[in-house]
């Protein structure tokens, strides 16, 4: 399972991909409004940063300026994937763009059949919302389960992209249950990476180090 940094703060971006390990990002607009910053500005600075795909949202709900949005973010890079909701415009809009050879990540997923359309629609990527799901005291993880199992019975090549994501135990578990990739914000990655037993592990090692000859 790769793994993906959810973000639009660039010094996050910075402090966690030189760990090595964040393989691409995703974004959304409440994210870019925290920000406070342009959202090409945003995008410009985190395609430089991380060489994989940064999924970057479309604003529009309307099929033919969802396409025009979603070309004018390629011209930022290629590693821009577009970003657009599973509506009845935005599964157009994926399936013409994909025609052009540009990559897209179907977001706000909330059930496997949104799945099957985004699949259907050409989608590069698919994102289900699992804490989201867990909120309304639905089972996320049941989800991406569910949609791991269908595109491989049918042979579909989208990728899931396990989002939402609050805790670790959310990234061990859409490991399971099959998803492609994992996005979560920096303080999840911090979780990820602690554990008590190597601090105290560390803390003696490094002690016993000065007593060297
Ligand atoms: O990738 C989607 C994510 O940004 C949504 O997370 O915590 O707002 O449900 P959350």
């Amino acid at each position: 399972m790769h793994l993906y940094l959810d973000t639009a703060i660039v010094d996050e971006v910075r402090e966690i991909a030189a760990w090595g390990v964040v393989s691409g990002l995703t974004t959304n607009p409440s994210l870019i409004a925290a920000s406070g910053r342009k959202f090409e500005d945003v995008i410009q600075e985190m395609v430089g940063i991380v060489q994989g795909p940064v999924s970057a949202e479309v604003t529009s709900l309307v099929k033919d300026e969802m396409i025009a949005q979603g070309l004018e973010l390629r011209k930022i890079s290629d590693h821009v994937v577009v970003k657009l909701p599973i509506t009845p415009d935005g599964l157009a809009a994926c399936k013409a763009l994909t025609g052009q050879g540009i990559p897209t990540n179907l977001t706000l997923c909330f059930s496997a059949n949104q799945a099957i359309l985004a699949a259907r629609a050409g989608a590069t990527y698919v994102s289900p919302f699992l804490g989201r799901v867990d909120d309304i005291s639905w089972d996320g993880m049941q989800l991406i389960r569910d949609i791991r199992l269908i595109l491989d019975t049918h042979d579909l090549k989208t990728n899931i992209i396990a989002a939402s994501i609050r805790h670790p135990v959310h990234v061990l578990e859409a490991a399971k249950a099959g998803a492609h990739i994992a996005t979560m914000p920096a303080k999840v990655f911090q979780m990820l990476v602690k554990h008590p037993l190597t601090d105290a592990g560390i803390e003696k090692f490094m002690a016993d180090a000065k007593k060297f000859k």
